[in-house]
């Protein structure tokens, strides 16, 4: 099967910082490094790293052909992401000595995404194809619609998380992935708890506690995660996504793909970087945690 991924695409320029800076305050970084990054490429090149096939449906200025060079090196397939007349996206993260991070995005391109671009693309996906989507692009409504016209599983990981986009695709989700205070937000909008949600799979991840898969007609888990020394967690979200779908995609119980993707998300925290540093599924598989 194939993960179709309507997904951001960016420049990621990674300042290494003393700490975050607060309101009105200077700050000398002490790196710069330059990634391919966005939520939506992270999440295709962790799916193929894992093993999936992927085409990636998004837009670059004419910017960014390096990004979707190295997406096609990485794996994914990159025939329907366009070049329009907008910069290509980029973000600005910084990242401080615990490794955590703020960041600052310019959509640029990922926001030009037409809508003949996306249906050309869906028309080539066959019943029981993944459609994947974050909150990183236009046209995410069309598309969560087109999905589940066409059979597709929709799949929607709400970050940035906003409730008011989380609700506009709500009625098309059969799988949505969000935090435990994004939960909470959503329910203080919607009036639902997560479990009380029309969507098939939910899960709900706990940060460095692991995830919580809440399935319609099942029981709770809880899937632990991988103690380790985390030097910059940007990134490992998405990479945790894209190993849950592609472990979908390969028809893994849904708690032995969680569990792989703590393991990939585990790895990732480890390293400086997004998109270009994401382990593939034999440095998964080889990990050894304590
Ligand atoms: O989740 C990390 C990603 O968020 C970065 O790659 C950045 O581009 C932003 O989209």
């Amino acid at each position: 099967m194939t993960i179709w991924n309507l997904g951001s695409i960016n420049a990621d320029m990674v300042y290494g910082l003393p700490h975050l800076p607060s309101a009105g305050e200077t700050l000398a970084a002490l790196t710069l490094e330059r990634f391919l990054g966005g939520k939506g490429a992270n999440m295709s090149v962790a799916a193929a790293r894992a093993g999936s096939r992927v085409a990636h449906v998004g837009g670059i200025g004419s910017d960014g052909r390096w990004a979707l060079d190295r997406m096609t090196e990485y794996g994914v397939d990159t025939r329907f992401i366009a070049q329009v007349d907008v910069p290509t996206g980029h973000a600005i993260i910084a990242v401080d000595a615990e490794g955590e991070n703020q960041i600052i995005l310019y959509p640029g391109a990922n926001h030009a995404i037409a809508q003949d671009q996306l249906g050309q693309a869906l028309s080539q996906a066959v019943p029981g194809d993944l459609l994947v989507l974050q909150n990183e692009t236009n046209a995410q409504v069309e598309a969560a619609r087109m999905g589940r016209d066409l059979g597709l599983t929709v799949c929607y990981a709400a970050a940035p998380f906003q409730a008011d986009a989380v609700q506009a695709v709500l009625p098309y989700l059969d799988f949505l992935i969000l935090n435990e205070v994004e939960a909470e937000q959503l329910r203080e909008s919607t009036g639902l708890s997560v479990s009380d949600l029309p969507v098939q799979h939910v899960l709900v991840t706990l940060g460095s506690k692991g995830a919580r898969y809440l399935p319609k007609d099942g029981e709770v888990l809880e899937i632990p995660a991988h103690k380790v020394k985390a030097v910059d967690t940007t990134g490992a979200g998405d990479t945790f996504t894209g190993y849950v779908l592609a472990g979908m995609d390969r028809g893994l119980p849904m708690p032995q793909a969680i569990a792989q993707a703590n393991r990939a998300a585990a790895l990732m925290v480890t390293r400086h970087g997004t998109a270009d540093v994401i382990p593939d599924l034999k440095e998964v598989l080889e990990a050894r945690f304590t």
